[in-house]
């Protein structure tokens, strides 16, 4: 027995990083899984990894309304519903606020702000049609606290808090949960920037983090999968930090 046997659940960003985790251990844990990217080699190439019967690849980049449609008819047709949702796609940039050209800021607010809006909006009537189902945000550490050079980034994630909680309150009557996860480092592609010396950043977490590590994009996948399996039944509306204590406190070394 899976933690998802009988469920359909859409995951964006899927090719690589979290998402990819997470389309993995929802695929182990007995879902079917659609994979929304806008890498099409990576993701497509997941997708038949995992199997005709268990994943499909689709187009869909979150800030497009077109693509959002065409990605939950796929969804419905090829696996008959789709009663979850993974908002996981996202961009970040580092620059000073002083310095956020207009488009940068606008880029950001668009795939990590708007892009789980429309996921939210598309997908929760066809979870509510389907009976009920869970909704998982993806925000960040910097959703609850800021971080110098990362302004627009930190502005979207704290409103991916803002959608999460509204959306809890909005769709509880309709049998769907809506959690956020708030990772902090977490050793995907998104924080290995090319050029940056990996020797380097090892020592930089083992001196931030309290439990001396990055994270790894399946400890944040296990807890997407908590939130959306049957475990979490009694909780909506909540960030959950994973960050190997970095937001516990100020630490002396
Ligand atoms: N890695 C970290 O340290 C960290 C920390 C906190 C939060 N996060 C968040 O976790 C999520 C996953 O990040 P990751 O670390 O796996 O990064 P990643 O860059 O490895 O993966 C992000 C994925 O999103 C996809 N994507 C980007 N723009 C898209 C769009 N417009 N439409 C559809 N897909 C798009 C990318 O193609 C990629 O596959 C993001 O929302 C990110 O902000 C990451």
């Amino acid at each position: 027995m899976g933690k998802l046997d009988g469920r359909v659940v859409l995951v964006t960003g899927a090719a690589r990083g979290q998402g990819e985790q997470e389309a993995r251990l929802f695929a182990a844990e007995g879902a079917k899984v659609v994979l929304g990217d806008v890498l099409d080699d990576a993701g497509g190439a997941l997708a038949k990894e995992l199997g005709e019967d268990r994943a499909a690849y689709v187009r869909l980049d979150v800030t497009s309304e077109g693509d959002w449609a065409a990605a939950v008819a796929a969804a419905k047709e090829r696996f008959g519903k789709i009663d979850g949702l993974v908002n996981n796609a996202g961009i970040l940039r580092f620059n000073e606020l002083v310095s956020t050209p207009l488009e940068e800021f606008q880029a950001i607010v668009s795939v990590n702000q708007t892009g789980c809006f429309l996921g939210i909006r598309t997908v929760a009537p066809e979870i509510a049609a389907a009976g009920g189902g869970t909704i998982v945000n993806t925000a960040s550490y910097t959703g609850l606290t800021g971080m110098a050079g990362v302004g627009a980034y930190a502005a979207s994630k704290h409103a991916v808090l803002g959608l999460t909680r509204v959306a809890a309150l909005e769709l509880a009557g309709k049998g769907i949960r809506v959690n956020a996860v708030c990772p902090g480092a977490i050793d995907t592609p998104m924080s290995n920037p090319e050029g940056v010396d990996p020797a380097a950043t090892a020592e930089l977490y083992r001196k931030l983090v309290p439990l001396g590590r990055i994270g790894r994009p399946d400890e944040v996948a296990a807890l997407a999968l908590f939130l959306t399996g049957a475990d979490s039944a009694y909780i909506t509306g909540q960030p959950f930090v994973i960050d190997g204590g970095w937001l516990a406190g100020v630490s002396l070394f």
